[in-house]
């Protein structure tokens, strides 16, 4: 049994890793201040696939990570997964652009944590938002691979606040290890999705509309629809971070993705398929739609054991079940 500690586990990739942290036997410490327009649900009002409360070896604390930095003195971590995040996602960038900063003072105040409480393995969560925009332009995009970022000689520029914060938090991780001997691993996930995501991420969003206007002849998608990402389902991150996490130690970063490029309008057309109509897929122009193209690079995943197993048809049929169509 591992003493592991969950920042952000009351979010969507941190309910899926407490779950399988707590089937492990693992005593699980989840710290989550349930932080508005982000993906947290209070476990107290129960988690969509599971009652957290059900374990045993399942503790929570409502609290802002940065307090519970401050005041916890264990220094027995086996394991820390530091999730907490303000992601910038639609909802965070309509509503509060700025908070996506306090990134940064969370993931600072969690190293100067680190180098007291000194876990013996950190578990970082970057993003697919740290690689250079330059590389998923409409005008000449490549699948993106981990030695695009080199800190020491070229980094790029990243995706939005949201890429810059990240970008940091990987740099003091390596800082960490470096200097500090604190061991990571650092992982950056694409578009991880699932059934239980917020209705803000794209996932659940299209395919609830999709779900309402069922034999539609026409149906629109945000921006040209043109964009595209790569989808990469829930339970495929969790196989690659459990299977990925041991084998690096110096803070250095993985992909977890597909390596499939995806168009918003094909994602469109598979979940219509899924329930049997077949519509035409039009963009909605009037709202932005980020980078062009962004799949990673799987080269890197492969040679450390892991390889996606879910079809992105699959996912979206997973999901319509539990949707209840
Ligand atoms: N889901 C993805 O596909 C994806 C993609 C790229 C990166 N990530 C990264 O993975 C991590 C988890 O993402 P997610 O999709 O589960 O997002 P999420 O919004 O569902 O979860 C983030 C959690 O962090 C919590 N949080 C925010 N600020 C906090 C603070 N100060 N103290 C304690 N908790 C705080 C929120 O309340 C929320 O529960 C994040 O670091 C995110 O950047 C996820």
């Amino acid at each position: 049994m591992r003493k592991v500690l969950v920042t952000g586990g009351g979010g969507f990739v941190g309910r899926w890793c407490v779950k399988r942290l707590l089937d492990e036997g693992d005593e699980v410490h989840c710290v989550d201040n349930l932080a508005r327009f982000t993906g947290a649900i209070d476990p107290k009002k129960g988690w969509p696939l599971y009652e957290p409360f059900d374990y045993n070896n399942f503790y929570f604390y409502h609290e802002d990570c940065r307090n519970y930095f401050e005041r916890a003195k264990d220094t027995d971590f086996d394991l820390v997964f530091h999730l907490a995040a303000m992601v910038g996602g639609r909802l965070m960038i309509e509503n509060d652009p700025l908070a996506v900063a306090d990134d940064l003072s969370i993931d600072s105040r969690y190293w100067q944590w680190a180098c007291k409480a000194n876990p013996a393995k950190t578990i970082c969560f970057s993003s697919s938002a740290v690689y250079p925009v330059k590389y998923q332009l409409k005008e000449g995009y490549w699948l993106l691979k981990e030695e695009m970022i080199q800190f020491d000689t070229d980094i790029g520029m990243p995706d939005m606040s949201y890429g810059w914060a990240k970008l940091t938090h990987e740099y003091l991780a390596k800082l960490a290890y470096e200097k500090y001997g604190l061991r990571s691993v650092t992982l950056r996930p694409f578009s991880g999705y699932g059934e239980d995501q917020d209705d803000s991420y794209p996932f659940p969003s299209i395919c609830k509309r999709v779900i309402e206007n069922k034999g539609a002849s026409v149906l629109k998608v945000w921006g040209t629809g043109d964009q595209m990402r790569d989808f990469i389902h829930i339970e495929d991150c969790v196989e690659g971070i459990f299977t990925m996490m041991d084998k690096i130690e110096s803070g250095e970063a993985v992909n977890l993705s597909s390596g499939i490029y995806t168009s918003f309008k094909e994602f469109v057309r598979l979940a219509a398929k899924s329930l049997g109509y077949f519509p035409d897929v039009i963009g909605d122009t009037d709202k932005p739609e980020g980078v062009f193209a962004r799949a990673g690079d799987v080269t890197k995943q492969k040679e450390l054991g892991f390889q996606p197993k879910i079809s992105f048809e699959e996912g979206i049929r997973k999901a319509m079940r539990f949707y209840n169509i």
